[in-house]
C-alpha cells in the first residue's frame, strides 16, 4: 500500500484554514456519494481576490489534507487564477497522494470550484466555472 507523504500526514494532523466564514462570497457543497465524505468550502472575495478560505469536511484523512491545501493555494489568488487550480496540483502541493485517494483531491476541486460559481452566481454574472469531469469519480475504493 502506498504511503503518505509527510505533507499530507502534517494537513491532516493539523489542518489550516478549519471553519465558516460568515457572510462569505461564495460557499461551495460538494460530496462523494461512494465514500459519502463531504466538503465545504467559504471564500471572502475583495475587488477579485481571494483574501480568505476556510473549509469544513466530513471526510477521510486526504480530503482533510487536500481541502487544508486548497485552501491554502487560493488565499491571495484573483478569482480567475484560483479557477484554474486543479486537483492534480493540490496532490502535487501536498506531495502526491496515493492512487487510490486521487478521488478525495477531486472533491477538493469540486467544492473550490463550487464555491467560485456560488460567488458568480451571487454577483449575477454569467460564471465561467467548468465542473471537474468525471474523472475522479472512478471510485477506486479498494484497499
Ligand atoms: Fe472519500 Fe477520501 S474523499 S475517501
Amino acid at each position: 500500500m502506498e504511503q503518505y507523504s509527510s505533507k499530507v500526514m502534517d494537513h491532516f494532523a493539523h489542518p489550516h484554514n478549519v471553519g465558516e466564514i460568515e457572510n462569505a462570497d461564495g460557499v461551495g457543497t460538494v460530496g462523494n456519494p461512494v465514500c459519502g465524505d463531504v466538503m465545504r468550502l467559504y471564500i471572502k472575495v475583495e475587488n477579485k481576490i481571494i483574501t480568505d478560505a476556510k473549509f469544513k469536511t466530513f471526510g477521510c484523512g486526504a480530503a482533510i489534507a487536500t481541502s487544508s491545501m486548497v485552501t491554502d493555494l487560493v488565499k491571495g489568488k484573483s478569482i480567475d487564477e484560483a479557477l484554474k487550480i486543479s486537483n492534480a496540483a493540490v496532490a502535487e502541493a501536498l506531495g502526491g497522494l496515493p492512487k487510490v485517494k486521487m478521488h478525495c483531491s477531486v472533491l477538493a476541486e469540486e467544492a473550490l470550484k463550487s464555491a467560485l460559481d456560488d460567488y458568480y452566481k451571487k454577483k449575477g454574472v454569467a460564471s465561467p466555472v467548468k465542473m471537474p469531469a468525471e474523472s475522479g469519480h472512478e471510485h477506486d475504493m479498494g484497499e
